[in-house]
């Protein structure tokens, strides 16, 4: 599977492969040193992502790809081991700081969910840190509700952080 260019972009979404590891781990640890979208601290490693890749078809791995540069890409995280929540997945999008703002980040969750749908999913959802604008943005322009606020959720580096809950149902 492999989606036409996102408007504004040569970009194409298409699955990871093996050889997109080192950048998929790079662009992540990005955001884990900013600080603005994951509880996680210690940097991953392209290892880490490799098993990510190994997850097996309903946990798909897509990457946003210009002109063979990884710009970004999103997976779908199994949200419970629950045969109940069998058809709902957790959402992680990240884009590379220099290439945001440009639609990758809504390309890369819409091919994420038009994947989900064939595959049967019923719903996805996020968390999402309370403060970060773009990313609360970034789902709410692709449909998605927000479900409430997790009040002191979680300490990142220290300091209590709000989390956003945010699903999209089919
Ligand atoms: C959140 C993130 C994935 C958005 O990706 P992106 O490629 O920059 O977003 P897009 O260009 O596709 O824009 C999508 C929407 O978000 C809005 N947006 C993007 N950046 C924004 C910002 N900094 N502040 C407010 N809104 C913003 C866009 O205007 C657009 O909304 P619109 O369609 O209503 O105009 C990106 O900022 C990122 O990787 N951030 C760090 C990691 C993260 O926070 N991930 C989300 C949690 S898993």
């Amino acid at each position: 599977m492999a989606s036409g260019p996102p408007a504004g972009t040569a970009a194409t979404i298409r699955p990871a492969v093996a050889a997109d590891t080192e950048a998929v781990a790079a662009i992540y640890n990005q955001g884990i040193e900013e600080r603005s979208s994951t509880f996680e601290t210690e940097p991953r490693e392209t290892a880490d992502v490799h098993a990510w890749l190994m997850a097996g078809e309903r946990l798909p791995l897509l990457v946003a790809d210009e002109g063979g540069r990884v710009l970004g890409w999103a997976r779908m995280l199994a949200y419970s081991e629950r045969a109940a929540y069998a058809g709902v997945g957790e959402v992680s999008v990240y884009v590379g700081a220099a290439a945001r703002g440009r639609g990758l980040g809504r390309a890369l969750l819409n091919a994420l969910e038009q994947q989900a749908r064939e595959l049967d999913y019923w719903k996805l959802v996020g968390n999402l840190f309370a403060d970060n604008a773009a990313s609360a943005r970034l789902v709410k322009s692709c449909g998605w509700r927000e479900v409430g606020l997790h009040l002191r959720h979680g300490r990142l580096d220290g300091e209590w952080r709000d989390v956003l809950l945010v699903e999209r149902v089919f």
